[in-house]
């Protein structure tokens, strides 16, 4: 870092973010640099580093191979359900990638052309993520725990010409397959890929479907590497999709040019990460973490990355982690609270820790929710390393806010995620876009433009982008988080303003939720809340009403909604609790009053709201929900 103070390097990110960018894309490798560094002239279209041309994979592997890193593990796999630990040199990660972008290339793939990958956490995901990247192609990655139905719903957006997958995924002892759920979902989707690549692991061995499926084995064993193509900074390197207000996913896209200069800048701003050392963000390839801290920025840096197919606990105790850092040198650690939580509440007093050396850790960082001072202490107090939260979204790429280690560590205060890392303009607004005062709770705002890294669009929906993010506060990015910003600048995020939550640092729509439970034949009307839950944060609820003369049991009923959830939406979305009632809290208008059925769940003092229909409900709500177990005690 040219200066070492957070306000100069902040001020400076937003006075005059040419010359601040311009400053890190520098340490990138371009083809051909940039004609400008931002390019406004199609507002609210941002563009970073137009015209310049560069390669994402070449700056993750080719550009190490020939600038020292060649003998330096760019990869560690570590597997305790397979009980595997693989490591990839920077040569061998590369000479494997090349080869499958050969792989894709026969096959027809083409700059531009999307490439679903569906895969658990094993090398060849990251294999073919960079693959991808070399040749121009655009992949997807689908989350493992996603049914059949929302990998469908992904097939016909992005319209792939090839899918990639792997015969199962493990989930600590239990065999998840793969291929039948893909099999289902090229038979629900309209559009048809041309060819499945499936890589045939040694737990289960998939049926292939002849004429369509490839072995990715006998593919690679006949292969030639392809090289780097050149691609505009602008060109898209990944859709990934992510929760909406409805069951039709989102499809955010990222870009080249911007995505590399940002994220390899914040391995050492935000992370404090140099080259060659171990970096471990234990998440899912499926998720934006997985992409941007498993995958892309650590090699960008010329770092080692952990690949960890396991849990926090049961693979095969709570120690796993330790024992993953332990063993790999990890420096820096980047998880969700709720897998600390886990960690927490099996050790309590942090005994399998005790098991193991982890001096080389020297930090951990927490996303993806809300992080709860409670976890954060216990973590400082057994890790005896700063605890940083930081905020960030699938849609941001990148952390919004955070105490930046690599430029100056800040006083912590629990329950903040500290300040707006530069690039980001932040400010708390009102419903009518006006600046509230310092520590008043409002919609929490980017001015734009956006910083480099962040999402460009939505997959072929530059529509949907502007309502879903630009419409509401003109000239400012909506994050649909709710928050404020204290006096010394420190950002505070409390709630999300819509109806998404977040189950186990996952992202789900309750509203997407309830398109499920409604197709039910014997539901009326329905609600699904995010109530509190010690463990993954939220958990999702159902409320259902039922069609007048429905005669079937009522267990019954909550048995199919639950199974219908877990085949159209996936298990991933842990929905294990719903109750009949006989009508919802509304206002006078016909609202669901969602908000008070969690309060009530929540156990969490509220006012009966002025514009509720008839308060004798809120009775019958109390009951219900004590009927199912709710307040928690
Ligand atoms: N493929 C197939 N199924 C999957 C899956 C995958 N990749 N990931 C999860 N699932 C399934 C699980 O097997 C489980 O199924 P079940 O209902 O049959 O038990 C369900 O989806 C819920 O999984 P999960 O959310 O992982 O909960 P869990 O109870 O198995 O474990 C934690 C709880 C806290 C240990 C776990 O959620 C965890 O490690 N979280 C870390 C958070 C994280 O990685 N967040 C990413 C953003 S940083
Ligand atoms: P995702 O897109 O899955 O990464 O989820 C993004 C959402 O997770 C954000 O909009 C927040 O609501 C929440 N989130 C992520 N990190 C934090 C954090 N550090 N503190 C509070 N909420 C967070």
């Amino acid at each position: 870092m040219e200066k070492n103070n957070y306000t100069d390097l902040y001020e400076l990110s937003i006075k005059d973010p040419d010359k601040f960018w311009a400053e890190h894309a520098k340490e990138c490798h371009w083809y051909k640099n940039w004609d400008s560094v931002l390019d406004d002239s199609n507002k609210p279209f941002y563009k970073w580093f137009k015209g310049g041309i560069l390669n994402t994979c070449y700056n993750a592997l080719d550009y190490h191979v020939e600038n020292g890193l060649k003998d330096h593990t760019a990869l560690i796999y570590d597997s305790p359900v397979t009980n595997t630990v693989k490591k990839y040199t920077y040569l061998e990660l590369r000479d494997e990638v090349a080869l499958f972008a050969g792989v894709l290339d026969k096959n027809g793939v083409k700059k531009g052309d999307r490439v679903i990958i569906y895969m658990p956490m094993i090398p060849q995901a990251a294999i073919a993520m960079l693959a991808c990247a070399r040749i121009g192609a655009v992949h997807s990655v689908v989350f493992g725990g996603f049914a059949a139905n929302e990998l469908a719903t992904r097939i016909d957006d992005a319209k792939p010409k090839i899918i990639v997958a792997a015969s199962c995924g493990i989930e600590v002892t239990k065999i998840v397959k793969y291929k039948p759920l893909l099999d289902s979902a090229i038979e629900m989707s309209k559009f048809k890929p041309e060819k499945c690549i499936v890589f045939q692991r040694p737990q289960e061995k998939a049926c292939m479907v002849s004429d369509r499926d490839i072995d990715w084995n006998e593919a690679m064993a006949c292969a030639k590497p392809k090289k780097c193509v050149e691609v505009l900074a602008e060109d898209p390197l990944y859709i990934l999709y992510t929760s909406g207000t409805t069951g039709q996913p989102k499809g955010v896209v990222r870009d080249n040019g911007g995505h590399l200069v940002a994220l390899k800048w914040s391995m050492k701003a935000i992370y404090n990460m140099d080259r060659k050392d171990v970096f471990w963000a234990a998440s899912d390839i499926g998720w934006v973490v997985g992409h941007s801290y498993i995958v892309y920025a650590p090699l960008f840096k010329g770092c080692t990355s952990v690949m960890y197919e396991g849990k926090p606990v049961g693979t095969p105790d709570p120690g796993a982690f330790f024992r993953v850092i332990s063993d790999h040198k990890v420096k820096a650690l980047f998880t969700a609270p709720t897998a600390f939580r886990a960690i927490k509440r099996e050790d309590p007093e942090g005994e399998y820790l005790q098991k193991y050396d982890i001096s080389c850790l020297k930090s951990l960082f927490l996303a993806g929710e809300r992080s709860d001072p409670d976890t954060i202490l216990w973590a400082e107090k057994k890790l005896k390393v700063p605890v940083i939260d930081h905020w960030w979204q699938t849609e941001t790429g990148w952390g919004i806010a955070a105490n930046c280690l690599g430029i100056k560590a800040m006083p912590v205060k629990y329950g903040s995620p500290t300040k707006a890392v530069p690039g980001w303009d932040l400010y708390v607004v009102d419903a009518d876009s006006n600046m509230v005062q310092r520590g008043t709770i409002g919609a929490l705002v980017v001015k734009l433009p956006l910083p480099p890294g962040t999402l460009i669009t939505l997959w072929q929906n530059d529509k949907r982008f502007k309502e879903s993010y630009l419409d509401s506060f003109p000239g400012y990015y909506e994050t649909s988080d709710a928050g404020y910003i204290d006096e010394d600048g420190y950002v505070y995020v409390m709630a999300r303003t819509d109806d998404i939550i977040n189950v186990a640092g996952h992202r789900l729509s309750t509203g997407a939720l309830e398109e499920v439970l409604a197709d039910h034949a014997d539901v009326a009307e329905c609600a699904v809340i995010g109530v509190y839950d010690q463990l993954k944060g939220q958990l999702p609820i159902g409320m259902l009403v039922l069609n007048k003369g429905t005669v079937k049991n009522h267990e019954q009923i909550v048995e199919e909604v639950i199974k219908m959830v877990r085949e159209r939406i996936g298990p991933v979305a842990a929905f294990k609790t719903a109750t009949v009632i006989d009508r919802l809290p509304k206002t006078r208008s016909g609202k669901i009053l969602r908000g008070t059925i969690r309060n009530i769940a929540d156990s969490v003092d509220f006012k009966i709201p002025a514009t509720i229909e008839d308060s004798s409900i809120i009775n019958e709500m109390r009951d219900a929900l004590i009927d199912i177990g709710y307040p928690k005690k």
